[in-house]
């Protein structure tokens, strides 16, 4: 289907002219198709290798780039240039997500929402990768692999399984806090624009006398929480699997912009020590009387990715993406996923995957390291610049301006068992439990019976007792629940 006037002509990927791309070249009209359809070969190739590993995690996602922009002064507090001065704007990615559920799955679905905020700063990519929740269920990185077995499909049945997954959170105690919110009113959140953000670790902020603050950051919704109830999502998801991504799709193309704004808690470093909650638990918070919001700026998502793949499927994020002047902590699950993410994109998406246009600094100036070769690099490689450090022409120097200052670890390694350092789990979801109103109890208790229907008798046994720990109403309403629809 050719035409003279045709002004946007098909090659292939080595820029030879396409002739027919409707018909395979065959031996006679009904014949069979010739080895030497170079086309056919090049396409059905090309189509073979088109699918990338899906995120382990949180594979199922929505982005938008946006901008982010300084309100509040925090500079004395941190060095980063990015909060050097009130009014400081720059360019950002926001990626959201559920988490269980595959590329292709329900965005209505009772789970966590990833909150992954990428600011592209004038010191390089700072990555906030975070979810709707400010607490997680585990303390220690070593059992995230669980988690992930316990939410996604039974190795047999291919089913989700409701012991597999209580089973799990129901040993872990510690895992309370973040399924009294999960199984709670916010637990399916209407749409990514009516939730919270938090990076939920405690990072560090590091000022130019070299003073260590710790921090946790909170983006909050300008558009108001609103959530769905189990009824609402299960008629949705009748209706539209994309509820979330076309939700924000639409906002973001009708100029409705999302937005957020970013607070922090800053505890100063010395405080760690005597705290009364452990400030390194990623199961807990830190109370806003002890460490009130700090405000800090807004982010606002104005405009939707050109092509989908590219960018949002291409992504990727990393704790370990930091600027001087935020720094981590001792968390010892941000420690593990300092690791984890970078190791998944070289996997997912190859060793330079820092190539690629979502996840290159905006100055391209920024990027001097000396990384060579490997699959798909693509940017000139160093050209004939000698990768060898040290040397003797002053190349990939070092920068001591930016060390941080040193900090206290215990000097015994051992594999310490954290149960033994704070066992105090069920004090801080038993204060969520008391803070919502008694329609808010009722949804928790009808949540959690639905949910965890089908695990065995002594699981739910041992949740409604992990509940009573909390508060004892928590755990009697969560049986009258069960008991009301024979989950017990
Ligand atoms: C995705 C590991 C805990 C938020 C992922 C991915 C991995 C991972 C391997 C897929 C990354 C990719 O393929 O690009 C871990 C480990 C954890 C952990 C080992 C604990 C030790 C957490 C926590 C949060 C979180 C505590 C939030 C506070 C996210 C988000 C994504 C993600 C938002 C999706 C990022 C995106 O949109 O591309 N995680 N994770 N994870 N994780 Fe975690």
């Amino acid at each position: 289907m050719t035409s003279a006037d045709n002004t946007d002509p098909l090659t292939t990927a080595a820029g030879a002219p396409v002739a027919d791309n409707q018909n395979s070249l065959t031996a006679g009209p009904r014949g069979p198709v010739l080895l030497q359809d170079l086309w056919l070969l090049e396409k059905l190739a090309h189509f073979d290798r088109e699918v990338i590993p899906e995120r382990r995690m949180h594979a199922k996602g929505s982005g938008a780039f946006g901008k982010f922009t300084v309100t509040h002064d925090i500079s004395r507090y941190t060095k980063a240039a990015l909060f050097g001065q009130v009014g400081n704007e720059c360019e950002t990615f926001v990626r959201f997500s559920t988490v269980a559920g595959e590329r292709g799955a329900a965005d209505a679905e009772r789970d966590i929402r990833g909150f992954a905020a990428r600011f592209y700063t004038t010191q390089g990519n700072w990555d906030l990768v975070g979810n709707n929740t400010p607490v997680f269920f585990h303390r220690d990185p070593l059992k995230f692999p669980d988690l992930n077995r316990a939410v996604k499909r039974d190795p047999r049945t291919n089913l989700r399984d409701p012991e597999n997954n209580w089973g799990f959170w129901t040993n872990l105690p510690e895992s309370l806090h973040q399924v009294t919110i999960v199984m709670s009113d916010r637990g399916i959140p209407k749409t990514y624009r009516h939730m919270h953000g938090f990076g939920s670790h405690t990072f560090s902020l590091i000022n130019a006398a070299s003073e260590r603050h710790w921090v946790k950051f909170h983006f909050r919704t300008q558009q108001g929480i609103e959530n769905l109830s189990d009824e609402q999502a299960t008629e949705l998801i009748g209706r539209d699997r994309e509820s979330h991504h076309r939700d924000l799709y639409d906002a973001v193309e009708r100029g409705d912009y999302p937005k957020w704004t970013l607070y922090v808690q800053l505890m100063p470093e010395a405080d760690a020590a005597t705290y009364r909650f452990h400030p390194f638990d990623l199961t807990k918070v830190w109370s806003k009387k002890d460490y009130p919001l700090v405000e800090v700026g807004e982010l606002e998502l104005n405009r939707n990715p050109e092509n989908y793949f590219a960018d949002v499927e291409q992504a990727a994020f990393t704790p370990a993406n930091l600027v001087p002047g935020i720094s981590v902590s001792p968390d010892k699950m941000l420690q593990g996923r300092l690791f984890s993410y970078g190791d998944a994109a070289r996997y997912r998406v190859g060793v330079n995957h820092h190539q690629i246009p979502v996840n290159y600094p905006r100055a391209a100036t920024l990027v001097n390291t000396y990384h060579r070769d490997g699959a798909m690099r693509v940017d000139g490689n160093q050209g004939g610049v000698p990768g060898v450090e040290p040397n003797n022409f002053g190349r990939w120097t070092e920068q001591p301006q930016h060390a941080e200052p040193a900090s206290a670890v215990g000097a015994v390694a051992d594999r310490f068992d954290y149960r033994e350092d704070d066992d105090n789990y069920f004090e801080q979801p038993g204060d969520l439990f008391r803070r919502m109103t008694e329609t808010q109890q009722q949804a928790l208790f009808d949540n959690t019976a639905r949910a965890i229907k089908g695990a065995r008798t002594e699981t739910v046994e041992k949740h409604i007792a992990n509940c009573s720990r909390a508060d004892p109403a928590y755990g009697t309403g969560v049986r009258k629940a069960c008991e009301a629809i024979g989950t017990l």
